[in-house]
């Protein structure tokens, strides 16, 4: 008489546990999303003031009224020499005119892969600084491209295309006019022709750097 009940009770019996599983992960997958939207902003936010830190080291003081870290365009790679990376370009402006252009240069060739560096251009065509902002050189060796180790990347400070010839901008190793880091020409080669190239593409594109409108805010 009770065919009802007992052919209902198995069917809620099942029901129970499963709909608790299909919550228990919707709140699992929750937790992920939002621990990961969390890291993703920290990451940028991290990010964001180690470029401004090394943008203000390469620009003079004062001598701009922008915020260069806003006022950023992206590149891909295809354009400039190295890598099919997402690069920005960094302006500083004063008044509105060009003061700097601070390209992200991917140098393929160091001794442990690419070597992700700063150069910062003034709108004449010298170089205002360069630093080097990731690289997995040998520590002792390749990493004296840091000014936390020594001060060999200040040796580009003031040089442009024109000083040393384009020929020269090598390795006294490979011929040219710039000292090597002492056991570290495999890394040192990689930043002088990095450097070189970003010298080349900023002479044949200094107009379209200063004038693109800004297509990004990083972060
Ligand atoms: C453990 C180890 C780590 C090295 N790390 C680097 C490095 O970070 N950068 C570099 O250019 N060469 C590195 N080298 C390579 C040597 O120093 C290399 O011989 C040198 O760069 C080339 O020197 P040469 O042109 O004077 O012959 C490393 C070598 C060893 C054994």
């Amino acid at each position: 008489m009770d065919t009802g009940s007992s052919e209902g009770l198995p069917g809620m019996r099942l029901l129970i546990p499963v709909l608790s599983l299909v919550l228990l992960a919707a709140l699992g997958a929750a937790l992920i999303s939002a621990t990961d939207r969390l890291t993703r902003k920290r990451v940028a936010e991290n990010e964001a003031a180690q470029i401004m830190k090394v943008l203000g080291a390469l620009l003079p003081e004062g001598g701009y009224d922008n915020s260069p870290h806003l006022d950023v365009i992206t590149l891909t790679g295809a354009k400039l020499p190295g890598s099919n990376a997402v690069l920005p370009v960094y302006r500083a402006r004063l008044a509105g005119e060009p003061v700097a252009a601070i390209l992200t240069v991917i140098a393929p060739g160091g001794y442990v892969g690419s070597i992700r560096l700063l150069v910062g251009i003034r709108a004449d065509g010298t170089i205002s600084g360069v630093r080097a902002l990731e690289h997995r050189e040998t520590p002792g060796l390749g990493d004296s491209i840091e000014t936390a180790r020594s001060d060999w990347i200040r040796m580009f400070d003031g040089r442009s295309i024109a000083d040393p010839a384009p020929a020269a901008w090598l390795t006294r190793r490979n011929g040219g006019d710039f000292d090597q880091i002492s056991g570290a020409t495999v890394t040192s080669r990689a930043v002088v022709e990095a450097v070189r190239d970003a010298l080349i593409f900023f002479a044949e594109n200094r107009d379209m750097l200063f004038s693109t409108p800004v297509d990004r805010e990083t972060p």
